[in-house]
């Protein structure tokens, strides 16, 4: 099962993540990062450049789970920048090596191809960042996604471009489809780190942590995977029902056992 660390706050999350990629890029310079976006990752983004202070990046290497298709390029909301905006910059991580899917319409029909082969010739993710949707999916794979997705073109839910109206002047500035990973790709990383914070994201952390292993909760993909680690503050922790195993299980964790 997922290891389940219920934390105080967005920062302590962070830092516990950002600790375990930090030792990470140390003790394997070329690691392979993947990368998701939105609010969730992003104490763990911030905590980061302080703890790799005088480690060398250069060999890094990232993949992002997912990119709208349409959106205009060097738009301040296309995942590519906010990559760019996030992570490479603050990070001083090489752009050429973190690759974002290409959402642009010329050649979309095989750029889900095309990014599979390049995540299985960098040799695969080894720290895979998720957050999850209030819906349950996981990068952009909406409810009825099927577990063995790779990735490709999908339609966003209604209830996730309203989720994301956020980052945009409207609603109907959202775009209307993604590409994303597929549950198969996330699968197959090394390592899950999923992490939720606040009280709408309770539902959704029970339903993929402790509900039925199904594919109308994507997040629930995550119970097939041997490394998991799902990082939660209180609220989004709130539905769980064995919280308080979880809770002793990180206070009695071996001190030799790393995330
Ligand atoms: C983003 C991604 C999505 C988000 C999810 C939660 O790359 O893949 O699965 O993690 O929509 O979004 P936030 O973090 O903004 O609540």
């Amino acid at each position: 099962m997922a290891e389940v660390i219920i934390v105080a706050d967005k920062a302590a999350a962070g830092a516990l993540v950002a600790e375990e990629i930090a030792r990470l890029v140390r003790t394997t310079p070329d690691v392979v990062l993947g990368l998701a976006t939105g609010s969730t990752p992003l104490p763990v983004y911030e905590a980061l450049p302080a703890l790799l202070d005088g480690v060398d990046v250069s060999r890094v290497r990232g993949f992002a789970l997912d990119e709208y298709v349409g959106i205009t390029p060097g738009h301040p909301e296309s995942y590519r920048e906010v990559i760019r905006r996030e992570v490479i910059e603050p990070l001083g991580l090489d752009p050429a090596r973190i690759r974002v899917p290409d959402g642009s319409l010329d050649g979309i029909e095989h750029a889900g191809e095309d990014y599979e082969r390049a995540i299985t010739a960098a040799g695969g993710v080894d720290l895979q960042i998720l957050g999850i949707g209030t819906d349950g999916h996981i990068g952009f794979n909406e409810p009825g996604s099927s577990f063995g997705s790779l990735t490709r073109v999908k339609t966003l839910t209604e209830q996730t471009r309203e989720d994301n109206a956020r980052f945009f002047d409207s609603v109907d500035d959202v775009p209307r489809h993604c590409i994303t990973q597929g549950l198969g790709t996330i699968l197959r990383a090394k390592h899950l780190v999923l992490l939720a914070f606040g009280a709408g994201k309770a539902r959704a952390v029970a339903a993929a942590v402790e509900g039925a292993v199904t594919a109308s909760v994507p997040g629930s993909a995550i119970q097939l995977h041997p490394h998991v680690t799902v990082v939660a503050d209180e609220a989004a922790a709130a539905e769980l029902a064995n919280a308080d195993y979880y809770r002793y299980t990180f206070a009695n964790k071996p001190a030799w056992q790393g995330i």
